[in-house]
């Protein structure tokens, strides 16, 4: 059974065969947020986001070799640069065919494919052996998914002692009640699951037997991206009209909404362990 509020996963992958080419258009080949040194640092959305896959790649720190899992792999930038960076063999997945496609593409022509693949696979019910992978990296993937079950699939596919990373949303405060609705209608629109609170991961992570080792609030660095997208979806207006139709156009409208920017939505990243053993020893 599904959790509340937890899209559909054939219905995510439908919404990313009409998104994927706005969000490149609008947002750059990384599906994910920026981050900045402060509100004065002027980097691009290409940089900035860039960045958080370094911030990322460091956090996790795989060793040259390591076997890498890049859960929800968009279009593959993220897993080519963290293998590039680390010298890790990476392993993206995506529940999008045309993602999948598209960042092998990049690969090969990256001549990449000895050390960086990529396949079709549910983030929620994982085609790996327990305990076959390193390390495991989740770059926004959590925003679509049943966190409980792909955590425990996480954790089930890492090895006794590797580290996952994952950023997320985050909320951080309550929602007005005049506002509930307009988010929950964005939230649908971009099939986002609820956002996780403060406290969500560091329970979860109990729950699943990892310790946390970094739980922050990115905030202050990734905020900028809703600005800087919003922009961005105004510049394309026309475009999008154009080119994507009227789902596209509902997509884009919710992408520019002053809900988007309620400071009650935040950015989180987790920095967890799988220990080499269970029971009150642990650690
Ligand atoms: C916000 S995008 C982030 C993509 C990528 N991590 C990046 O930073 O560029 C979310 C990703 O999660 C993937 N995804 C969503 N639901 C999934 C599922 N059930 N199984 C695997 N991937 C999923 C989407 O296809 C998409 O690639």
């Amino acid at each position: 059974m599904r959790t509340a509020g937890v899209p559909d996963a054939d219905d995510v992958a439908a919404y990313y065969d009409v998104m994927g080419p706005l969000l490149q258009l609008v947002w750059g080949d990384n599906f994910h947020f920026g981050y900045w040194d402060d509100d004065q640092d002027t980097s691009d959305l290409a940089e900035a986001t860039d960045r958080l896959t370094r911030v990322v790649a460091e956090r996790l720190a795989p060793r040259p070799g390591d076997r890498v899992l890049d859960l929800g792999c968009g279009v593959g930038v993220p897993a080519l640069r963290l293998a590039a960076l680390t010298g890790a063999t990476v392993l993206g997945i995506s529940y999008n065919r045309r993602q999948v496609d598209e960042a092998s593409d990049r690969a090969r022509a990256a001549g990449a494919q000895g050390r960086v693949r990529f396949a079709y696979a549910d983030a929620m019910a994982l085609p790996y052996p327990d305990a076959s992978f390193d390390a495991v990296f989740a770059l926004e993937s959590f925003v679509h998914l049943d966190r409980p079950r792909a955590l425990r699939e996480c954790v089930r596919v890492l090895r006794p002692g590797g580290r996952i990373v994952l950023t997320d949303m985050l909320l951080r405060g309550e929602i007005a009640p005049e506002l509930r609705s307009g988010v929950e209608h964005g939230l649908a629109v971009q099939r986002l699951a609820p956002f996780p609170t403060a406290d969500y991961y560091r329970d979860l992570a109990d729950e699943e037997g990892l310790v946390v080792e970094e739980l922050t609030d990115l905030s202050d660095h990734t905020r900028l991206t809703v600005h800087r997208i919003a922009d961005s979806v105004t510049r394309h207006r026309r475009e999008i009209e154009e080119r994507y139709g009227d789902q596209a156009r509902a997509i884009a409208a919710a992408m520019r909404s002053p809900l988007q920017l309620m400071p009650e939505f935040g950015y989180q990243l987790l920095l967890a362990r799988r220990p080499f053993a269970t029971g009150p020893s642990a650690v």
